[in-house]
């Protein structure tokens, strides 16, 4: 038999009020994703052939970024409750041989292996319609499963239930799944009449249940069902979802001391043998190889680390690569389009932006390099400026070649360029290109004046004592 078409109905025209902020509920980001986005990655890693977004509040917003994710947008114009939200999805262009999945887009928690097994066992019981519940030890504000003889009956919601339903622990966790048919069959009948006065998509279970047709609970662990409607949920589901990062990453061998507190997200990559430090962030397209040490407090965003490199405590570094056994830091920071050499040192207080920095190079202390090459076992010594910003607003390149030495507090005036094997003498102001072998100082000469008396030790008027206030005090 041909697989049925599957269609994924995500509901997000919500305002989420609770979340007191701005931005629209299902944006806000999840462990670097924004909510919705990850509901609709599981959806259709689980096989959805097609996903269809209800939108309502923020949906200008909210459709900028899930249509490029191949989904398309549905307009709830006012929120009349879950029913007509799913109503306001089209459901009548859908093929009645296929089968819809529901699920709200404000529960991040959902992965697709929740999804899939769901989808198997609603084909295996071959029913119209399933319910995906769970049990709770405090059931809150969730619909409550009312069964009957064992065999689902319907769902309630906390403001329409009696003190008896409300102590019923299952609880809907707000995924279904339903035959198209059974869909376009059921939903035009759910009513309003309820305390909220709006269209509740759980009676479709009642109305289905008394139409004789096959409709089950199917259990689902407790974090399907792990909605987000205010910050303080917003934050438990950001930390769920980095420990199940750190989790997976230690079960390849990755060396988290403190999981609860290293924030890593889904899309990085980290191999065997690093080990991670307390209070690291590590976010976005970051690859790191094996057997590098990221201490305390290091944030690293679109970054490459080759094997065995150590970024030491307190690092800032952003779309650079640090090639292998490198280090960088304590407090270093590295900004986009920099690439530190193998075995290159990169001490503390050392910013670079958009830098080539040899294998082997050493800039150990307070520099600020930007718009430079810098070649092979060069020693960029303490205090080194590259001046890269001219008064024109344009940005302008320094070169320094191979085994250059650069003496400490030097400012290179860019454009400008250093030949191989050169010395810098320390305190210059380097103006013009210095070729290869060669020395440059711009220091002033030193002056010593012997038995030297400076003029300010001359007292300018009589001082009597105890007389003058300023002294006093
Ligand atoms: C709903 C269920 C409840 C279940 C819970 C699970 C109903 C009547 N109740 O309650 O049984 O335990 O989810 O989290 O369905 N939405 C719209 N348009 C609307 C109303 C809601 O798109 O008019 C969207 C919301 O943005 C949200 C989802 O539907 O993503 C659920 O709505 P919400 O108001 O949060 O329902 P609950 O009260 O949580
Ligand atoms: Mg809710």
């Amino acid at each position: 038999m041909a697989k049925s078409r599957f269609t994924a109905i995500v509901l997000a025209a919500g305002k989420g009020t609770r979340m007191k902020s701005p931005l629209p509920k299902v944006l806000h980001p999840v462990a670097g994703l924004p909510m919705i986005h990850r509901v609709i990655n599981a959806v259709q890693d689980a096989g959805a052939d097609e996903v269809r977004v209800v939108l309502g509040y923020g949906k200008d917003l909210i459709s900028q970024v899930v249509e490029p994710l191949g989904v398309t947008c549905h307009i709830q114009t006012e929120q009349k409750g879950t029913a007509d939200a799913v109503r306001s999805a089209h459901i009548e262009d859908l093929l009645t041989s296929g089968t819809v999945m529901i699920v709200n887009g404000d529960h991040p928690l959902i992965m697709a292996e929740d999804l899939a097994s769901f989808i198997d066992e609603f084909n295996r019981e071959s029913a119209e319609l399933a319910v995906v519940t769970t049990k709770l030890k405090e059931p809150g504000s969730y619909g409550r499963i009312v069964r009957h003889n064992g065999n689902l009956r319907a769902i309630v919601e906390v403001k329409d239930a009696s003190a008896d339903t409300l102590k019923i622990k299952e609880i809907n966790t707000g995924i279904y799944l339903v035959r198209v048919r059974a869909l376009q069959k059921y939903l035009p009948q759910i009513e309003s009449r309820n305390a909220q006065r709006e269209f509740y998509l759980t009676d479709l279970v009642s109305l289905a249940v008394e139409a004789g047709e096959k409709v089950v609970g199917i259990p689902g662990k407790s974090h399907v069902a792990r909605g987000v409607n205010d910050q303080l949920e917003l934050s438990k589901v950001n930390s769920v979802l980095f420990r199940r990062k750190a989790r997976r990453l230690m079960e390849e061998g990755v060396i988290i001391l403190d999981p609860k507190n290293t924030y890593i997200e889904d899309s990085v990559q980290v191999n065997s043998g690093t080990v991670i430090y307390p209070g690291c962030f590590l976010r976005g397209k970051t690859k790191v190889g094996s057997f590098c040490v990221i201490e305390p407090h290091s944030f690293l965003s679109d970054t490459t680390l080759e094997n065995s490199v150590q970024v030491r405590a307190g690092c800032y570094l952003e779309g650079a690569v640090v090639e292998t056994k490198a280090f960088v830091g304590p407090y270093a920071r590295l900004r986009p389009g920099t690439k530190v050499g193998a075995e290159a040192h990169v001490g503390n207080f050392v910013e670079m932006k958009n830098v080539n920095f040899g294998k082997g190079a050493k800039a150990s202390h307070l520099t600020y390099l930007g718009d430079a090459d810098v070649g092979e076992q060069t020693n960029i010594g303490c205090g080194t400026i590259t001046c890269n910003y001219a008064p024109d607003k344009k940005k302008y390149r320094t070169v320094i070649g191979k085994n250059v030495f650069v003496g400490s507090d030097t400012q290179f005036i860019a454009p400008i360029t250093i030949g191989d094997n050169s010395y810098i003498g320390s305190g210059s102001t380097i103006t013009k290109d210095v070729p290869a072998g060669s020395l440059a100082v711009t220091r002033a000469k030193q002056v010593i004046k012997e038995n030297y008396t400076p003029k300010s030790e001359t007292p300018s008027r009589p001082v009597q004592n105890g007389t003058d206030k300023t002294e006093k005090e």
